[in-house]
């Protein structure tokens, strides 16, 4: 079964890191709601949801994805970009040491986990303002001999590399072609999001479902159109910390515990 870390939202997401976006206020009460029923989406798909507290010290702290890559073997805790979010490692490596191996980045490198795109076994990682390229070495060193592949990989326009490609099933990714070269992902094949929606190739693939930002319904339809079951989530008031679908969650897989007998 499919497990999922999240963490409530804390009180002091207004003053959230912000590389892209202008400030604008953020409702508290919406971005709670809007995280609720994200939350109850990935119960409705059969995830077990694990729900971390709400601290106002960690003002981005609902975006658990950035501290921690969650492979089948082990879990990378990563060494985030942004001092300030450095403090919502612990609660993380807590939640996950129940189900992983833990393994770290260390100085000098820095990591988010939003730069980290997991394809089967190939797994790149974008060079940012938040991921660098000795915490690519370091990475690299830690799953080869898992038999991953890691790659670095470039592109422009947002914060992080999954908001500009996620994947959509084992061979396809949604991306967005100004943000990222299509040829970056040679094996992939590349659905583009719809051109009036740059920011909406962020979705959340859970089991044969894909979740999507219900702001991008064209690119939604898209992927309908291809095939996909999809389903829309709202999440527009976590868009103004500059968070998108994937940052709110760790999802990763365990085994199904046997029925008891007694
Ligand atoms: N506000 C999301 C981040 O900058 O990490």
């Amino acid at each position: 079964m499919l497990v999922a870390v999240t963490r409530g939202v804390s009180p002091n997401i207004g003053r959230c890191e912000l590389t892209h976006l202008e400030r604008e206020p953020i409702d508290l009460d919406s971005a709670t709601t809007q995280h609720s029923l994200y939350e109850r989406m990935l119960l409705g798909l059969g995830c077990r949801v694990e729900h971390l507290e709400a601290d106002p010290d960690l003002p981005d702290s609902v975006f658990v994805e950035d501290m921690a890559v969650v492979l089948d073997e082990s879990a990378v805790i990563t060494r985030p970009g942004a001092l300030s979010r450095r403090g919502e490692r612990p609660s993380i490596e807590q939640a996950l040491e129940l189900y992983r191996r833990l393994e770290h980045i260390r100085a000098p490198g820095i990591l988010d986990g939003g730069d980290v795109l997991v394809v089967g076994r190939n797994i790149y990682v974008g060079l940012s303002t938040r991921s660098n390229a000795e915490a690519v070495q370091q990475f690299r060193a830690l799953v080869a001999d898992e038999g991953y592949d890691v790659f670095e990989v470039g592109f422009r326009g947002c914060l992080h590399l999954k908001s500009a490609a996620t994947a959509v099933s084992d061979d396809t990714l949604l991306v967005n072609p100004d943000w990222v070269d299509a040829g970056t992902f040679p094996d992939l094949a590349c659905i583009p999001v719809d051109p009036t929606e740059p920011k909406a190739a962020n979705v959340v693939r859970v089991g044969d479902t894909v979740l999507f930002a219900a702001a991008f319904p064209r690119t939604g339809e898209r992927l309908s159109d291809a095939g996909f079951d999809v389903r829309p989530v709202e999440a527009s008031e976590l868009a103004k910390a500059e968070g998108a679908l994937t940052c709110c969650s760790l999802l990763f897989e365990v085994p199904t515990l046997p029925a008891s007998t007694g």
